[in-house]
């Protein structure tokens, strides 16, 4: 028998919301987020001190990372029987604002919302190839259905010259930022050597020693063991295909796309990731702007592209860490 009160039921599921929140994915596991819970009430903020100033100076992934963790918010609702209520931006005065979010009394949650919430501490970023079995024609349907009810659009990317295209820029813009010292700083500090204690960044055991060759198209991976012989094997012969390349992008490009960006993004991976499906995310060039426009109008049917990435099978699921998520919230 359930003996918890409403009560206690209510900030439990606010609890699980906010726990939830911290496994989201974000650029360079930089989990640039805090959050305040006022009664029943979640804030969620950016935390600007965990911004990229070189990689990200206008804060579009932090927002991205951001909308990810929100999504996770939402999906733990759900899940435990409530519907969030959902005030986006709600200050103008305060832009690192970005949502307060209310649980109401909501329907029991269906199998979906489940499945969704099943995932939000299995779905691992993958970096390398994939196996040869191709994701379903129906999941990347699914996908596609998934990143429009969040106001983004998932495009599978299937002709081989514009995957050729996408391939080639990715490889262009990893050399430009490999030969760039501030790039490269930004980078360092957010890889870890072997045997690092911090949880957050990329650690050793997440990212290959020498970039993977994926087939038949390479896509670079960004260079987290910067010549230093750190991080896990470099690739698996069984695992080195390309798989489903596919771009997420908004009709506009304010945060408040890059919100809707993030929170399309993670149902994207919590749905893939239901379906035995991971993604590897190669988004070195949306941080050139040159390179950005480029696309958008190359392969993006004019659209702002947000994230590039590749969906597959992988041989074996990766590692990340987290911050605690008590280091991240505020009680009042
Ligand atoms: C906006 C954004 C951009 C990202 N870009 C890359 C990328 O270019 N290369 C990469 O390997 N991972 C990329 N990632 C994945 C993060 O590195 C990953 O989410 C983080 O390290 C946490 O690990 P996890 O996803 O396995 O939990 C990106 C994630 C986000 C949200």
């Amino acid at each position: 028998m359930d003996t918890r009160t409403p009560a206690g039921t209510v900030a439990e599921a606010v609890r699980a919301a906010v726990e939830a929140a911290v496994h989201a994915p974000s650029v360079h596991n930089t989990q640039p987020w805090s959050f305040t819970v006022t009664g029943e009430e979640i804030s969620l903020r950016a935390d600007r001190d965990r911004l990229l100033p070189v990689a990200d100076p206008a804060g579009r992934q932090m927002l991205i990372s951001c909308g990810a963790a929100l999504l996770d918010v939402r999906i733990a609702l759900h899940a435990l029987g409530y519907t969030p209520e959902v005030r986006l931006l709600p200050d103008p005065d305060r832009p690192s604002l970005l949502a307060r979010v209310r649980p109401r009394p909501g329907p029991a949650p269906d199998e979906a919302a489940r499945a969704l919430y099943g995932q939000v501490e299995r779905r691992r970023t993958h970096r390398g190839g994939f196996t040869e079995e191709a994701v379903p024609e129906a999941l990347a349907d699914a996908l596609v259905r998934e990143a429009g009810m969040e106001g983004a659009r998932l495009t599978p990317v299937r002709s081989g010259p514009a995957v050729r295209l996408l391939g080639a820029i990715t490889n262009a813009a990893q050399e430009a930022q490999s030969q760039d010292r501030l790039f490269t700083l930004e980078l360092i500090r957010w890889s870890r050597p072997p045997g690092s204690t911090r949880r957050d960044g990329v650690v050793a055991e997440a990212y290959p020693s020498t970039p993977p060759h994926t087939h038949p198209q390479r896509f670079a991976q960004r260079d987290y063991a910067h010549g230093h012989g750190w991080g896990g094997e470099a690739g698996d012969p069984a695992a080195n295909a390309t798989g489903l390349v596919a771009v997420l992008t908004t009709a506009g490009d304010t945060p408040e796309d890059w919100l809707a960006a993030g929170q399309a993004l993670q149902r994207v991976l919590l749905h893939a990731s239901a379906h035995g499906v991971h993604a590897a995310f190669h988004t070195q060039a949306l941080e050139m702007p040159e390179l950005r426009e480029f696309l958008r109008h190359q392969v993006c049917s004019g659209e702002h592209p947000q994230m590039i990435m590749r969906l597959g099978r992988v041989p074996r699921e990766g590692v990340s860490v987290r911050r605690p998520a008590a280091e991240m919230v505020e009680e009042r």
